[in-house]
């Protein structure tokens, strides 16, 4: 059987696959689809300082070959989730990943702090997607000064692994991931939604209430792809994958492109016993390919540098002509 353990900075996963935040529940909704034992981690959905009841109607709304959402960050509050949820989740076999959110750099930090107390908690993922209120409402994340100092207060009220979770709706993201990484970020997360719009022809209504939304699901993989191959190309902490992600072998791509980890989000919406069965399949595939361990494939896309993993093994190359 193929090893399918990865380190992701200082965690230890048992395999690469993780739920991405916003699509697999809140807590451990989906355990009776996929046991927790059985993923890499579980990530939260985005919890704020305070609870938030989201955009108007309609929300989601769907494309030719990916949804596009303006959800709006709804969730109950950071009270609501240390009281209801993180007891549920504290006998997760799992990596559990709290996803937090703020309008400003301190409520990051606020968040972080009280979070940094919760043993349930192994590690946060920053939502840099965040409008920063101060900031003419732009995401934190579409300039490397926002974003690091987003990281850098998180990083100083936290003892946890934290991991920036980056926007794809940027020029210089490789400069994005450097700052976080300077900041204290001990991984990336690439990326969020793409920035999207669909609009009815005949009566002018758009998809969703807010006219433009986040597009996910496997229109984006190769632009998620390629987002992620530049931040891992870009710092030296480790990179978790997210973007159309839907089969073992999206899993083995975004591996190969530099990723440590990858994180399934709407393609669990169709079928939320996915995760489960992706691991399954990654076992079957890499044990077929003759591949003894998930980590030696990180990073050895032939881009003309040296591979994070190990290097790419012959027979490998075999198959691949
Ligand atoms: C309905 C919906 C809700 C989401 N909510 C969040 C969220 O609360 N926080 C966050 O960081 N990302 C959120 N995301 C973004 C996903 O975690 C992920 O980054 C994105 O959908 C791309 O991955 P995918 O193509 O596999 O869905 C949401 C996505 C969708 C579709």
């Amino acid at each position: 059987m193929p090893d399918l353990k990865v380190k992701l900075g200082p965690l230890e996963l048992r395999n690469p696959v993780l739920s991405a935040s916003g699509t697999y529940g809140h807590g451990l909704e989906m355990c009776h689809f996929t046991p927790p034992e059985r993923l890499g981690g579980l990530v939260s959905k985005t919890v704020t300082p305070r609870p938030r009841p989201g955009n108007a109607a309609p929300r989601i709304c769907e494309t030719e070959a990916g949804l596009i959402n303006s959800i709006g960050l709804e969730n109950r509050g950071l009270d609501a989730y240390v009281a209801d949820t993180l007891p549920t989740m504290a006998g997760a076999d799992t990596v559990v990943f709290t996803n937090i959110g703020g309008e400003s750099p301190e409520e990051f930090a606020d968040v972080a702090a009280r979070l940094d107390a919760e043993e349930a908690v192994d590690a946060l993922e920053i939502n840099l997607s965040c409008p920063n209120v101060d900031g003419g409402r732009l995401p934190f994340a579409t300039s490397p000064e926002s974003a690091a100092r987003v990281v850098a207060l998180v990083r100083a009220a936290t003892e946890k692994p934290i991991f920036a979770k980056l926007s794809p709706n940027v020029a210089g993201l490789g400069d994005i991931a450097r700052a976080v990484e300077e900041a204290g970020a001990d991984g990336v997360t690439a990326v969020n939604t793409l920035l999207a719009l669909s609009v009815d022809w005949r009566t002018g209504q758009p998809g969703v209430a807010t006219v433009q939304g986040g597009y996910s699901g496997p229109a984006i993989k190769p632009v998620a792809l390629r987002c992620a191959w530049e931040c891992a190309r870009s710092v030296s902490i480790p990179v978790i994958g997210c973007g159309g992600v839907a089969t073992a072998d999206d899993v083995l791509e975004y591996l190969v492109a530099g990723c440590t980890a990858v994180q399934l989000g709407t393609a669990c919406f169709a079928d939320p016993a996915l995760p489960g069965r992706v691991v399954a399949d990654l076992d079957r595939k890499l044990a077929e390919a003759g591949v003894a361990t998930a980590a030696e494939l990180i990073g050895t896309i032939a881009d003309g540098r040296p591979a994070a993993g190990g290097s790419r093994d012959a027979h490998l190359q075999e198959a691949a002509r």
